[in-house]
């Protein structure tokens, strides 16, 4: 890629897996790494773009020149991305936010009482940030790229998931027990409205993050 081809570009990106609480000790939350946002966040700067990463627990040093914000729960990520979304020229979401939360939240832990059944974990909706955003661009020009992990029928729900959410580019990638998650390499086709696809080989989360970039900054 071109050096600073993204110079001038305010990008925000999300990372990492939401967690969220069902006691001051529990959470529902899932197995995201983190590592292809930062791989996006790190070729962001790289490329001359400014970079708010908004990193929803991971383990991972921050990336040198982006601004990171911290959040634990999908409701945070929301919060964040909206105030982040406002002056961005792209919106890259590749963190695994959980679609349903607990419905309540114990301020004490939860006990387990002998001779009980456990009780039924009632969970509610959480909002689809991407799909939201995708349909409220704060201005004309906004890039979203959304990410999807599927097991199986990848480009089918991929496709179907392009149409579901509204945005600009989706990328697909095929997880299962040893694929993807907690990796350093990343396998993808990127998908476009127009019915194009993009392959990206197995290879490092970077190249994967700069293919991504390429994408966007044809689209600006
Ligand atoms: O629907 P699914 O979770 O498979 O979609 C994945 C994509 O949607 C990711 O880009 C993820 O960041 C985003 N997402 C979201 N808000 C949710 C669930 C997913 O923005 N509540």
């Amino acid at each position: 890629p071109a050096l600073a081809d993204l110079a001038g570009r305010h990008v925000v990106i999300s990372a990492g897996g939401t967690r969220e609480p069902l006691d001051p000790v529990r959470f529902l939350g899932n197995r995201s790494s983190g590592k292809q946002g930062y791989a996006l966040a790190r070729t962001a700067v790289a490329r001359g773009a400014r970079v708010t990463l908004i990193a929803a627990n991971t383990e991972l040093a921050d990336p040198a020149g982006a601004d990171v914000v911290r959040v634990e729960t999908a409701r945070q990520l929301h919060e964040a991305v909206l105030k982040a979304a406002a002056d961005a020229d792209a919106l890259v979401m590749a963190a695994a936010v959980a679609d349903f939360r607990p419905a309540r939240y114990a301020t004490g832990k939860i006990k387990k009482k002998d001779g009980e059944e456990p009780a039924p974990l009632e969970l509610v909706r959480n909002p689809d940030i991407l799909a939201e955003l995708s349909a409220a661009r704060p201005h004309a020009g906004q890039i979203v790229v959304g990410f999807a992990a599927e097991t199986d029928d990848v480009l089918a729900n991929g496709r179907a998931k392009l149409a579901r959410k509204g945005c600009d580019l989706l990328v697909v990638n095929e997880v299962g027990e040893h694929k993807a998650f907690g990796s350093e390499e990343n396998e993808a086709v990127v998908l476009a409205p127009d019915g194009t696809q993009t392959p990206v080989p197995y290879g490092p989360k970077e190249a994967l993050a700069d293919v991504v970039w390429d994408l966007v900054a044809q689209r600006w």
